[in-house]
């Protein structure tokens, strides 16, 4: 049976079915997929969809690192670490460790909250990804990493559940949604609008980042 780490879920999952599927075709063909919307969209809830819906496919391991605590950059490569067991020693730094543990691994990295120490993960996953040939990667972030081969996915607000309930109660499209904390939930619509993707340009300036329409 292949490994994970990844937790289950709170509650039930509305909707989205078909940005899982089309999530699940991209990482197929990508290396580094990065979900990337304002918070409370739903990014986690989905990549947490997205990831346990392919441990199947990853025979050591799907893996996630919750970043969203930390805020030291040095901390980074500890987290990931400490989740894949990798000892750290003094004489090496933590991504050799790392890279050894990953290399020829066909594996699943989930890195979730990645925002407030986004420039070191932007390095980090640029040197994994070059050191692990069979190493994939999903993240979730509000702002890009925007490095090479990274494909940006920009999550769109969920749409209501189309099958009736039996009895009356709040869902997606209700004032207050379903679940506490979504600031960005109820869609402004009831349209569906999927969601977009495109390709990192590789430059962390700012001046030739491509801007969504909205989102992050
Ligand atoms: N498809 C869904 N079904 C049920 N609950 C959901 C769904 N998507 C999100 N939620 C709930 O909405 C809340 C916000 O979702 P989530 O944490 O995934 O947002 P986020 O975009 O990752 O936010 P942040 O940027 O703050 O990390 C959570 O309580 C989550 O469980
Ligand atoms: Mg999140």
């Amino acid at each position: 049976m292949t490994s994970h780490n990844l937790p289950a879920e709170p509650n039930r999952f509305v909707g989205r079915a078909r940005d899982v599927d089309e999530l699940r075709g991209l990482l197929r063909d990508q290396r580094l997929v990065t979900l990337c919307g304002v918070g409370g969209i739903g990014k986690t809830r989905l990549a947490l969809r997205v990831a346990g819906s392919v441990v199947g496919e990853f025979p050591d391991g799907v893996w996630l690192v919750e970043l969203g605590r930390i805020t030291s950059p040095d901390l980074v490569a500890h987290e990931i670490a400490t989740v894949l067991g990798v000892r750290e020693e003094r004489s090496r730094p933590a991504l050799d460790g790392l890279r050894v543990r990953l290399r020829g691994a066909r594996a699943l990295l989930l890195l979730d909250n990645c925002e407030q120490v986004v420039e070191r993960c932007a390095e980090l996953v640029a040197e994994l990804l070059a050191g692990c040939p069979d190493l994939r990667i999903l993240l979730t972030t509000r702002e890009a990493l925007r490095i090479p081969g990274e494909l940006v996915w920009r999550v769109p607000r969920s749409t209501c559940p189309t099958r009736a309930t039996p009895t009356p109660r709040p869902c997606c499209c209700s004032p207050t949604g379903p679940w506490p904390r979504a600031p960005a939930w109820p869609p402004a619509t009831s349209t569906t609008s999927p969601g977009s993707a495109w390709r990192s340009t590789g430059s962390r300036s700012r001046s030739n980042w491509p801007r969504p329409a909205r989102g992050c």
